[in-house]
């Protein structure tokens, strides 16, 4: 069962042409963004556009060849330098250390862009503390560096001026149908493995636009800083993250919804730049740069403040 009408998901699969582009950009010199997942795919076009727009940007991913790599590429076109960060996501360990060394070089953060993602890892894959590897990656060492680097955020904005937590989600989020969530699928247990990769995906993504739901609440009631949190479904886009599905899919899907890769950065770089964005706190967007509907479950404020504290409560001792 889709949570979605047929008009939602229609428009999901052919957006109408975007009314921003990269071009409506504003100049970002002088300001400082992460993107995760920078190395490849959505999160390395995303990388681009911010450099060619004056912007200090961290590319962050979990291999320094494939970063270096991209970096390089990156340069080729741009002419300018994107900067390593080391960041595992499925090791809360890892995601700590990663967000105390970002604090310890640099004094400012404007735009945190939770790009990286998985989709469909062998079943038997886990984090380094025994999560699904799925909801690891895509939810808990996203959420893990968020809460660390949240200060730092809130210190950089003002009155004025807010910083930006951009989190990808998919539509993926419409297809969850488990529903209420069974915490023993966030762990390994049998129920898990009969939940099956593609459903375990669709979790994350749920799990992803709940949060920042909720996210989107608190930061609101914080009178003292000016931080907002956007999540969002990028389009059907070409990239690696369908290499695991069966290559005739994939080619019947690219020639079918699949969207030129560039294109997928369009929706994350309006929430995370575009001046018109700074009203969306809490919001979901759809592609290309548009307020989207998710799920009507996901707004379960309950439910919302149960897996918010389950989160707080898995990332406890990582602070
Ligand atoms: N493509 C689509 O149609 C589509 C649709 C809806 C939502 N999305 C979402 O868009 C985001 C970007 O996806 P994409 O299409 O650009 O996929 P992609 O090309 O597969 O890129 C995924 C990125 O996530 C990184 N990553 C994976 N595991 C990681 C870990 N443990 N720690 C740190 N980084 C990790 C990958 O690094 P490696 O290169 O080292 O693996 C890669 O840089 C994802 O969140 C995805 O779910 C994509």
């Amino acid at each position: 069962m889709v949570a979605a009408s047929f008009w939602t998901l229609f428009r999901q699969f052919f957006p109408p042409a975007s009314k921003w582009s990269f071009a409506d950009m504003p100049d970002l010199t002088g300001k400082v963004a992460i993107v995760t997942g920078g190395n490849v795919g959505i999160g390395k076009e995303t990388c681009k556009q911010l450099l060619i727009k004056g912007c200090t940007v961290w590319l962050a991913a979990r291999s320094q060849s494939k970063a270096e790599k991209a970096i390089a590429e990156l340069k080729e076109e741009t002419g300018k330098e994107a900067l390593f960060l080391e960041l595992d996501l499925s090791d809360l360990k890892a995601v700590k250390e990663s967000a105390e060394k970002f604090k310890s070089l640099s004094p400012t953060l404007h735009m945190l862009i939770c790009n990286a993602g998985v989709m469909a890892p062998p079943i038997e894959q886990l984090t380094a503390q025994g999560h699904d590897l799925t909801f690891g990656v895509n939810v808990l060492g996203h959420f893990l560096f968020i809460q660390k680097l949240l200060p730092l955020l809130k210190t950089t904005s003002n009155s004025l001026t807010d910083t930006r937590i951009v989190w990808v989600a998919s539509s993926g989020q419409y297809y969850f149908h488990n529903l209420p969530i069974n915490y023993d699928n966030l762990k390994d247990t049998p129920s898990r493995t009969k939940l099956g990769v593609q459903d375990l995906y669709t979790q994350s993504k749920f799990i992803t636009v709940m949060l920042g739901i909720y996210m989107g609440k608190i930061l609101a009631e914080d009178q003292d800083s000016n931080v907002i949190c956007i999540h969002l479904d990028p389009g059907n886009i070409k990239s690696d993250l369908y290499r695991r599905l069966p290559s005739l899919l994939v080619t019947i899907m690219e020639w079918l919804v699949l969207k030129p890769t560039a294109m997928g950065a369009i929706t994350q770089l309006f929430a995370a730049t575009a001046p018109e964005a700074s009203q969306y706190n809490g919001k979901y967007l759809r592609p290309w740069a548009r307020l989207g509907e998710p799920h009507p479950l996901t707004k379960d404020e309950t439910e919302q403040k149960k897996m918010w504290d389950y989160c707080i409560a898995v990332v406890k001792g990582y602070e």
